[in-house]
């Protein structure tokens, strides 16, 4: 079964605050969006309520089908949010590949032969032994995307993956999220502007003055003109 999710009525305040009202979306599997919106609109937010890991103060987000896991009853196993600012744990890149495998309590002997893979697929094999706190920006999405992929979500938000990186590495960080959709990911990637990434999206919403609303891409608005 497809891979769905389902927001109906959303609010989020803080305080008094209203950042958004949404009153319904609806992203289905293999989808990719771009989520624009200028500084401060509610991107992060938005994207981290969409992930269960923020509430709402109204209002819900679903995902179906529904295997919730034991510990939340908003997380969702296929569901993986990656920070504006990648965190990285005090080890190596190797270990900070493995941590989610080893969460998930796989075999020792398939969680080294993945974070192999995982490493060249994000060419990061040079580095495998450097700490991870010592990488540069754009070395620090690949990581990232390397922590998520291996855990093969269906439904990856990304929250300003190219933010801070050089025109290079915005094609390397492209060149990987093209990969993940040519695997079926469903993918949200959140970005003021748009990029080689979000222009690899089918779908574009616009958050702003505290609505979403779906707009053409460039491209299609040129094809119009
Ligand atoms: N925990 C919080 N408490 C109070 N206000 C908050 C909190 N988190 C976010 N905000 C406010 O909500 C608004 C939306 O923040 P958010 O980080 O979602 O914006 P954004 O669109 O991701 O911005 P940017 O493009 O800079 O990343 C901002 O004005 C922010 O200051
Ligand atoms: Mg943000």
């Amino acid at each position: 079964m497809g891979l769905e999710l389902k927001i109906d009525n959303l609010v989020k305040r803080f305080g008094t605050r209203e950042i958004f009202r949404i009153e319904q979306l609806h992203v289905q599997e293999g989808q990719s969006l771009h989520l624009k919106g200028e500084n401060g609109v509610g991107k992060t937010t938005l994207m981290k309520i969409m992930a269960g890991l923020e509430k709402p103060c109204s209002g819900n987000v679903s995902v179906t089908p529904n295997h919730r896991r034991w510990w939340s009853d908003r997380l969702h196993p296929d569901v993986i949010y990656l920070h504006q600012t990648p965190y990285v744990f005090m080890s190596n890149v190797v270990d900070n590949v493995a941590y989610g495998l080893k969460l998930r309590k796989g075999n020792r002997h398939d969680v080294k032969n993945k974070v192999q893979q995982a490493l060249a697929w994000a060419r990061l094999e040079h580095l495998a032994e450097q700490p991870a706190y010592s990488l540069s920006g754009g070395e620090r999405q690949r990581l990232a995307l390397a922590r998520a992929w291996i855990l093969a979500p269906r439904l990856l938000f990304l929250d300003e993956p190219t933010a801070n990186l050089d025109r290079r590495s915005v094609s390397t960080v492209a060149e990987l999220v093209g990969q993940l959709l040519e695997q079926g990911t469903t993918i949200m990637v959140s970005s003021h502007q748009s990029n080689t990434v979000t222009e690899l999206c089918n779908r574009h919403l616009q958050l702003e003055d505290g609505a979403l609303h779906e707009v053409e891409s460039l491209t299609q608005v040129k094809r119009y003109a």
